[in-house]
């Protein structure tokens, strides 16, 4: 999770107006399924805004036709209008956000299951170079920063655009003069607003980007804090964590500051903006030009002219970091998934080997190994995209069905990435990898999990009770418990199978979640086992318990296993040495102490007592 830094960077700096666009066009697709309310929002929407238009007007009615030539008939019924208008505006406004506000939960709903969706099935790489904490950032702040865009920001930005439009329209048609008075401060409004709506945008993406880095760093510390305790790095953490921290809440008061400026400053050039039209105004009812109500309605409806005005901009701004955060949800929703099934590049076959071509010919009509590497190259993709160090080079091996292959070698080998290939977590570069005659590139992917079942080194449990997961690997999970010796141990227990487990397996000894992760590999009763040998050491009850175990469990069946453990290695038909990436020897336990290379050497280190 070294490259987290580096990967902030190259995601979060993309981003030019054609691609606003696309993104807004993308986001209202959302929005398409509710055609039905959306209208029923705009309806509203519009209607509310009529009401609200028709205020001023009718106090300028009053004033000029009952007030100033102080006639009291009709009066009543003018204010009565008055007060329907206004409930009327705010029946209205009611509706419209009850509508937008359903849409929105609506669209989130979908949004956040398209994106676990996709979680689900991204290849494992991904999250090799993105931190959980980002991943979860996506999952929460990231939605909801779009569920107020659309709750809030969406409908009533179009809101505050008709009122915009609706009263200049009003104000032109009862006096152009006035109107061009009132609006004579506006380019200035505009730009000033455009200034500062642009170091808000920049600020609020710098924040949130500090922000996915905290969380990023919360999460590793949280996760590993056994880690850090064990090795006393609480003070390097703390000082680390301060660092992240000063930087978020730098970036915060960066972002409040600008705000401080742009609310006076809007209400500014609003009051400039009155003053203008009392000084035009007043000259203009003096002499007769315009009407006393004419002025009282013109001074009305600048005040509602430049409310929307700052509202806009707010919004703006949450149109702003929510089109950020969408477009890093779209990253997500648009990674590749794991690819399901690939016709192989016809290009890329491997050079003919006359040499092997008549022993292949013979081999075609035996049955097929049941696993096959053949010069497979690898290097574990790098967070930029590009390609890392080569981690195997040249593999190639085989496996008959029924036999259980061994494979050792130092730490970094590449054993694991052996396992890794052949459950096809991982693209190869090179060569193939055939189970049972069929390329792993060619078997869907839902059909290739159901072939193999897998036991990794750290076994990861879900929260719930034993019988559980063992039943999440297959429907047969009463001989596995058995054969496994779950129900020996958990049928010592108060609660037996039944017990939870804990998160993550954390109430289970090691050996024990070693144990349950067998049985749940063996309830598929799998074609292919493939085992990454724990190397963490339990107590010689339960690692005989686990031996005893593993050979029940291995015996007969086609199994791939990296093996620490001298029982496992001892049963196997064959075993696999690696070094650095290649298989340099093969053999049984036998033929290759006597051949006295690297795994003579590495078995006299590891095993034999001086
Ligand atoms: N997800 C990954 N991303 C990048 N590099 C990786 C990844 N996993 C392993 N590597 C690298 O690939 C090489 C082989 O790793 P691998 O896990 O296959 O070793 P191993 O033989 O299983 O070792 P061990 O016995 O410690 O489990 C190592 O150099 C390692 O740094
Ligand atoms: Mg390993």
């Amino acid at each position: 999770m070294s490259n987290g830094a580096e990967f902030y960077f190259t995601e979060d700096r993309v981003e030019t107006r054609g691609m606003d666009v696309r993104l807004l066009r993308r986001l209202l697709s959302y929005l398409s399924p509710h055609r039905g309310l959306l209208a029923a929002a705009l309806g509203a929407l519009v209607l509310g805004t009529a009401c609200q238009l028709a205020g001023p007007y009718i106090i300028k009615l009053v004033i000029d036709r009952n007030i100033t030539p102080r006639v009291l008939d009709g009066l009543a019924g003018r204010v009565a209008l008055f007060l329907a208008a206004l409930a009327g505006g705010m029946g209205f406004l009611y509706l419209q956000m009850f509508a937008v506000s359903i849409i929105g939960q609506r669209v989130i709903l979908q949004i956040r299951a398209e994106m676990f969706g996709r979680l689900q099935r991204l290849p494992v790489s991904f999250f090799d170079r993105t931190p959980t904490g980002r991943v979860m950032t996506r999952l929460t702040s990231d939605v909801e920063a779009l569920q107020e865009l659309i709750s809030s920001g969406l409908v009533s930005t179009v809101g505050s655009v008709t009122i915009l439009v609706g009263i200049a329209a009003v104000l032109f048609w009862m006096d152009a003069r006035l109107t061009i008075v009132t609006f004579a401060v506006l380019p200035f409004l505009v730009l000033f607003v455009e200034l500062l709506k642009k170091f808000i945008r920049e600020a609020n993406r710098e924040m949130r980007r500090k922000l996915a880095r905290l969380n990023a760093f919360l999460q590793e510390h949280v996760t590993g804090v056994d880690v850090v305790k064990a090795f006393v790095q609480e003070e390097k953490s703390g000082r680390e964590f301060d660092v992240h921290n000063d930087a978020y809440s730098a970036e915060s008061i960066r972002l409040t500051n600008f705000y401080s400026v742009y609310f006076p400053g809007v209400e500014l050039f609003a009051s400039v903006a009155v003053g203008l039209l009392l000084w035009q105004g007043g000259v203009r009812v003096i002499a007769g030009a315009v009407t006393f109500g004419t002025l009282v309605a013109f001074l009305e409806y600048a005040q509602k002219f430049f409310a929307p005005i700052k509202d806009v901009s707010d919004k703006y701004n949450i149109l702003q970091s929510a089109l950020a955060s969408s477009e890093r949800i779209f990253q997500i929703l648009d990674t590749e998934v794991s690819p399901e099934y690939r016709p192989l590049p016809s290009g890329g076959k491997s050079p003919p080997r006359p040499a092997e071509e008549r022993g292949r010919e013979r081999a075609a009509r035996l049955p097929p190994p049941a696993i096959e590497f053949r010069d497979v190259w690898f290097s574990y993709p790098k967070g930029d995209g590009g390609q890392g160090e080569t981690v195997l080079r040249g593999v190639s091996f085989t496996l008959h069905e029924g036999e259980t292959g061994a494979i050792v070698g130092a730490t970094g080998a590449g054993k694991t990435t052996v396992l890794n290939l052949l459950c096809r977590f991982y693209e190869i570069s090179r060569g193939e990898i055939r189970l049972f005659g069929r390329d792993v590139r060619e078997i869907p992917r839902e059909e290739l999990r159901g072939m193999i079942s897998l036991v990794l080194q750290d076994p990861f449990l879900f929260s719930g009770t034993i019988r559980e997961n063992v039943e999440a690997g297959g429907a047969e999970p009463g001989r596995a418990l058995e054969v496994s010796g779950v129900s020996r141990f958990a049928g010592a227990w108060e609660s037996g199978l039944a017990t939870q487990v804990g998160e993550r397996g954390g109430r289970l000894s090691v050996g024990q979640r070693q144990l349950v992760s067998f049985a749940r590999a063996l309830a598929r009763d799998p074609e292919v086992l493939v085992l990454d040998e724990a190397t963490s050491s339990v107590d010689p009850v339960t690692e005989h318990e686990v031996q005893a175990a593993l050979g029940k469990i291995l015996t007969g069946r086609t199994s791939l296993v990296v093996a620490h453990r001298l029982s496992t290695i001892l049963s196997a038909d064959r075993i696999l040495v690696m070094h650095r990436g290649k298989v340099r020897e093969t053999g049984t336990h036998r033929e290759l102490l006597a051949a006295r290379g690297i795994y003579h050497r590495l078995y006299t280190l590891q095993f034999e007592t001086p």
